[in-house]
């Protein structure tokens, strides 16, 4: 009987320790301790038969057993009553204190500059394609109209890889890979980054990103991408803008012609931003050169075609007012919040 009420103190002691709620210690103690069926009365119904002259002693040692059983219940209702009130403590938060909001991220201005762009070319039907930026010496100055030994290559100021090719200088190239690919009419647009070996200032980055427009088709004109230029620039810039299309030489391009917009800053009277003149030259355009129709196998006979390009930091330096091209990359929280 010793080992019966050994083995039951053993076992109260282990269950004791893992039971997690009160209402799991009170039928543990019901089955231990309860007067009618409880297992140790069992134990002690066994008193009967222990001779004589060992009951007293053995009547002691149950007593024992049974204070220190009572003592590790006592003890686990503590360990439960500090968990339920540190619970309960956890659970009483002030409804009206502020909370702490979680920082979301945002996009990158010059993203939601390009979708401004991307969403008015997508409006007049415009296919949205993109090209490699490790790009041929044929894709990206022969095909364009620009021969080898031609100084436009120079001015281009390219990084040449090691591998042969080189890094795009600009985004027009795809011009030609599309037209490839694509019979006439075509009318896309091409975003992406481009290269140049341009030392780092507040106006020039080595790697920045441009857009390509280009439509193709019979009987387009310069009428047609004048109107479509406008009007790209009254989207991004406010209806007050104006644009002005000025006489400009492209290989690529026939006539060519640059593409400016009246100051925001000074609304054309002159300042600092745009150095006086009351223009900013936003990028460069024309109508597709007959040779690089002929390169891309579209017969200029039969199709004309429109393309520009300018540049995305640009866009979104003059419609937000950043001053330094570099802010951009340097990944300033400071300054990038602003445009979350
Ligand atoms: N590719 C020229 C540059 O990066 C910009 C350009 C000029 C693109 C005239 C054109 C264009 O599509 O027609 O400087």
């Amino acid at each position: 009987m010793d080992d019966q009420l050994a083995a039951l103190e053993a076992e109260v002691e282990r269950r004791a320790a893992q039971v997690k709620t009160p209402g799991d210690l009170e039928t543990l103690r019901t089955d231990i301790l309860g007067r009618k069926g409880g297992r140790l009365s069992q134990v002690m119904a066994g008193l009967g038969k222990v001779p004589k002259e060992e009951r007293a002693e053995f009547g002691r040692r149950a007593n024992e057993t049974k204070a220190r059983i009572e003592a590790r219940f006592a003890q686990a209702e503590l360990r439960l009553g500090d968990a339920e009130l540190e619970r309960s403590l956890s659970q009483r938060f002030d409804l009206t204190f502020p909370g702490i909001p979680p920082r979301r991220g945002s996009l990158h201005i010059l993203r939601q500059t390009l979708d401004d762009v991307a969403a008015f070319f997508r409006k007049r039907g415009f296919a949205i394609v993109f090209g490699p930026e490790v790009e041929s010496e044929y894709y990206n100055f022969e095909a364009m109209n620009i021969p080898a030994d031609h100084p436009a290559r120079d001015a281009m100021d390219t990084f040449y890889l090691a591998s042969g090719g080189l890094l795009r200088t600009h985004t027009s190239p795809m011009q030609v890979r599309a037209m490839e690919e694509y019979p006439p009419p075509i009318a896309i647009l091409v975003p992406g980054r481009a290269y140049r070996r341009d030392a780092l200032d507040a106006r020039h980055a080595f790697a920045f990103h441009q857009f390509e427009g280009l439509q193709i088709d019979r009987g387009i004109t310069f009428g047609h991408l004048k109107g479509f230029v406008s009007d790209l620039c009254r989207t991004l810039y406010g209806n007050e803008r104006r644009t002005r299309f000025r006489p400009s030489y492209f290989q690529f391009t026939e006539p060519s012609a640059e593409v400016d917009v009246s100051c925001p800053v000074c609304d054309g009277s002159g300042c600092r931003t745009c150095g006086g003149s009351g223009w900013l030259e936003m990028g460069g355009s024309g109508m597709v050169h007959p040779h690089v129709l002929k390169s891309a196998g579209y017969d200029p006979e039969i199709y004309t075609g429109w393309a520009f390009g300018l540049g995305i930091e640009r866009i979104a330096m003059v419609r937000n007012g950043v001053d330094d091209i570099r802010l951009f990359t340097e990944n300033d929280p400071a300054f990038l919040e602003q445009f979350a």
